[in-house]
């Protein structure tokens, strides 16, 4: 074609372009951008497989998690809005399930969401190890009844839930990994497709070994001996990453299971982004690409759930109803917590 006449249907495409469009604006293009007149306006319907209005069950934490400075109420409990954060900014809305609450309620809420996430925190005993439990029963039931249904468990989470399948509450070591930043090694062979570490884009993936991405703050762990010494935790995990404490004793840091949509972490993917009152916690923008990637994994997980909860006693439970507390004020531990009484 010659010069002449690209111009041509150039001009007679901007004219019919101009008149024969339903937009209330028109624009003027270049050639190279002609074939946007005639595309069509249509979207792709979504996968019908997956659910858009994904809503992770967080559970809460005896205390105020502000060492008495917000409450001192005996039934207080907590969940830092890092954690709610983190699971909004990957596009789910979370329920909290307060471990206080009847049984009967917390059984309710679980219907009401498509996975659960466990937090950090130190309690071990108690009402809210029963409840712990309770919950990551029903969330194995759930799976083995067909409806996919994700669980992370993070730091005291993977903590317990290792108490919890090993039926041994001494089966955790002391370990020196206070307030620091690490590292992850991985495990020789470790099996990562379908893991939290899949979608990480391949040059992250490699920064996760060789810098310090990842913000540790345990005095407890299980060695890699430990885990797969005890025959249960073996059989239920696959570990993926290890790590070494301050002392060079090394720890399991990652490990997802092999038979369930379960993730643990000894490690805190929520902090690097959402929280600024410890001066360890990288902020370095692979940090928080790693806080990203971890809650679009959470999260990607949770849409291929087929619960799909009835809308308005839904919204009667979200967190919305709920007002975070700011205790960053004081320049240490959580920046802001909703606090449960
Ligand atoms: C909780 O108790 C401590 C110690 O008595 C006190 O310093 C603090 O102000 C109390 N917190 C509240 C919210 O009243």
């Amino acid at each position: 074609m010659s010069n002449d006449a690209v111009s041509f249907l150039f001009l007679i495409t901007i004219f019919f372009g101009c008149f024969l469009s339903t937009d209330s604006y028109s624009e003027i293009l270049l050639p190279t951008q002609l074939h946007r007149i005639s595309s069509p306006v249509t979207c792709p319907a979504p996968d019908p497989n997956l659910y858009y209005q994904p809503v992770i069950g967080i559970v809460s934490h005896p205390g105020d998690g502000a060492s008495g400075r917000l409450s001192n109420a005996t039934d207080a409990s907590y969940i830092a809005a890092s954690y709610v954060k983190f699971v909004e900014a990957a596009g789910a809305r979370v329920v909290p399930l307060i471990y206080t609450e009847p049984e009967e309620i917390l059984l309710k809420k679980l219907e009401l969401v498509n996975g659960v996430l466990f937090t950090g925190g130190w309690a071990k005993d108690g009402l809210y190890f029963e409840t712990v439990r309770r919950i990551f029963k029903k969330v194995l039931e759930k799976n083995d009844a067909g409806d996919y249904f994700p669980l992370y468990a993070t730091c005291l989470g993977f903590e317990l839930i290792s108490m919890i399948i090993s039926e041994d509450n001494n089966i955790l070591e002391e370990f020196s990994a206070r307030n620091q930043a690490s590292s992850l090694q991985f495990v020789k062979n470790a099996y990562i497709e379908g893991s939290v570490f899949q979608r990480f884009p391949p040059d992250l993936l490699k920064k996760l070994s060789t810098d310090c991405l990842i913000m540790q703050n345990h005095r407890y762990g299980i060695s890699p001996a430990k885990l797969l010494g005890n025959k249960k935790l073996a059989s239920f995990f696959e570990i993926l990453t290890t790590c070494n404490d301050e002392d060079n004793k090394v720890y399991v840091s990652t490990v997802r299971s092999r038979n369930y949509p379960v993730t643990g972490f000894q490690w805190h993917p929520e902090k690097n982004a959402f929280e600024w009152g410890t001066p360890s916690i990288p902020h370095t923008e692979d940090a928080i690409r790693t806080t990203q990637y971890v809650a679009n994994f959470l999260v990607s997980e949770a849409r291929k759930s087929s619960k799909r909860p009835v809308a308005q006693e839904l919204r009667d439970n979200l967190i919305y109803n709920y007002r975070p507390t700011y205790c960053g004020k004081a320049g240490k531990g959580f920046d802001e917590v909703y606090i449960f009484e």
